[in-house]
């Protein structure tokens, strides 16, 4: 049998079923070989093993499919590594939250001292995984989601330049798909984007239809007027999200000359940002009462019902749609035009050459072809320099185990007042991740 074999690596997170359900939607163009779930939390694995059932039924009955906790088992021959695990799970992400909070800083999963002690716990897992996929499948290709993409993009980078590694990030492929409503258009790849910054921190400067129209200047009065269409992706139609759909208007209306990514919302507003936040009920907190507790519903119902409860999956997903897309690109040599997190060599030329940043990329069997996006404005620029420094420094804290590049890191980032605040963060985050954060000295 003809078709590729892929791993899911954190199969038991609440986004498996979305992949599950493109990968099933997209097998005339992505036959499956093999289909393996790996987790190293069983109990998760069998909850979203049961939620898929009706999913997994739809594969070719001659496609092997298994869930494991073994990474030999998992990581033999394959061709596809999709990776989405969370170090420390949603608990760690409450705490990254509620210490930033706690010193009135913007309490984020990917954002200022959230996002850094994030990276710093979760660089050693996403380390782990590609050495057990290199041990035994040395040429499989791994497509990473897991967080915080830009500063495990960066590790990456130096551990292991990138070799048949990708990062990626549906957020601008979600919000693509609200362009592309907007304009009358079905999907999020029917605009190709001009796009520069960093992940989670970047600008579209052109949207092109497939006619070679820029739509952007018709979009931008549209968005301007009516604010940015609600979200079409499953995942980010969640009531929470809501507000960051209608911050984009806000963020338009101040810096009117490109379209911005959402995250940006909390580095402009860093302060607005912390303050609309509940130290008592975080995102991370909203996550659990939300997506996830909706997966333990649905298998209860499915118990109870003896199988019989009806699943509704069939709803767009950007996350699983993107890597899908992604796979599919570099397993034909396809060439297909996406916004990927790739080292910058030269596109965008006033930044390092080695900057890991977010900018279509033409995804070859090689690897990702970024665009020369040329020179930037002064604004973004800086924003970006600084951010950019931001996350190089808390990489170097990582390999060189420095609690003083820690400090700059966290002091250098736009959403942290002071060095003071800086330091009384780090610390008590230092208590806080004690077993998953390296030693800093
Ligand atoms: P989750 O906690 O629900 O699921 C993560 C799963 O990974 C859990 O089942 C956990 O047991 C497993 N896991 C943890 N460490 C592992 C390891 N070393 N090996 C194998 N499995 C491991 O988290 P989630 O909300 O589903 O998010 C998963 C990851 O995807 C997070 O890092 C999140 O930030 C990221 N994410 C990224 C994007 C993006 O745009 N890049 C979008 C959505 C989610
Ligand atoms: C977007 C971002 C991801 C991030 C996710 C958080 O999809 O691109 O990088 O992990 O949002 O969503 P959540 O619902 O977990 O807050
Ligand atoms: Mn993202």
């Amino acid at each position: 049998m003809k078709g590729f074999k892929v791993v899911i690596v954190g199969g038991g997170s609440s986004h498996t079923p979305g992949i599950l359900q493109s990968l099933v939607e997209n097998l005339h163009r992505f036959p499956l070989q093999k289909l393996v779930l790996y987790d190293i939390d069983p109990d998760r694995l069998e909850l979203v093993d049961t939620l898929c059932a009706s999913l997994v039924a739809k594969l070719d009955p001659a496609c092997t499919y298994f869930t494991t906790t073994d990474p030999e088992k998992a990581y033999t021959d394959i061709d596809f590594a999709f990776a989405q695990i969370r170090q420390g799970g949603l608990k760690m992400r409450e705490q990254d939250e509620k210490i930033s909070l706690e010193f009135g800083v913007v309490g984020q999963e990917t954002c200022g001292p959230g996002g850094m002690a994030y990276g710093l716990r979760s660089i050693p897992g996403v380390f782990g995984v590609i050495d057990d996929v290199r041990k035994y499948s040395p040429e499989a290709w791994i497509i990473n989601y897991s967080n915080p993409a830009a500063i495990v993009a960066e590790a990456t980078r130096r551990k292991y330049n990138n070799y048949k590694i990708l990062n990626i990030c549906d957020m601008p492929v979600a919000i693509m798909l609200s362009f592309a409503k907007m304009l009358n258009l079905k999907k999020y790849n029917d605009l190709d984007p001009v796009y520069f910054g960093l992940n989670h921190f970047g600008w579209w400067t052109h949207l092109y239809d497939k006619s070679g129209v820029d739509r952007m200047p018709e979009l931008k009065e549209k968005i301007l007027q009516f604010g940015l269409a609600a979200s079409h992706d499953k995942h980010h139609s969640d009531p929470s999200w809501r507000h960051t759909w209608e911050n984009f208007k806000e963020i338009l209306t101040d810096f009117p000359e490109f379209l911005p990514n959402t995250y940006l919302q909390y580095y402009l507003y860093a302060k607005e940002s912390a303050e609309d936040m509940d130290i008592h009920y975080t995102r991370a907190n909203m996550v659990m009462d939300g997506r996830e507790k909706d997966m333990y519903d649905q298998v209860r119902l499915l118990r109870e019902s003896d199988g019989a409860h009806q699943v509704n999956l069939n709803l767009f997903n950007a996350f699983g749609d993107f890597i899908v897309d992604v796979a599919c690109s570099i397993a034909y040599n396809n060439a297909d035009r996406y916004l990927v997190i790739v080292e910058n060599r030269g596109a965008i030329p006033e930044l390092p050459y080695d900057a890991m940043v977010e900018v279509p990329c033409y995804l070859r069997k090689w690897g990702p072809e970024p665009v020369v996006i040329g020179k930037i404005p002064q604004f973004q620029l800086g924003m970006i320099q600084q951010q950019l420094a931001s996350e190089k420094l808390i990489v170097d804290a990582y390999f060189e185990n420095s609690y003083q590049k820690a400090l700059e890191a966290l002091t250098m980032n736009k959403t942290v007042p002071s060095a003071k605040v800086a330091r009384k963060i780090l610390d008590k985050m230092i208590q806080a991740n004690k077993g998953y954060w390296p030693e800093l000295h």
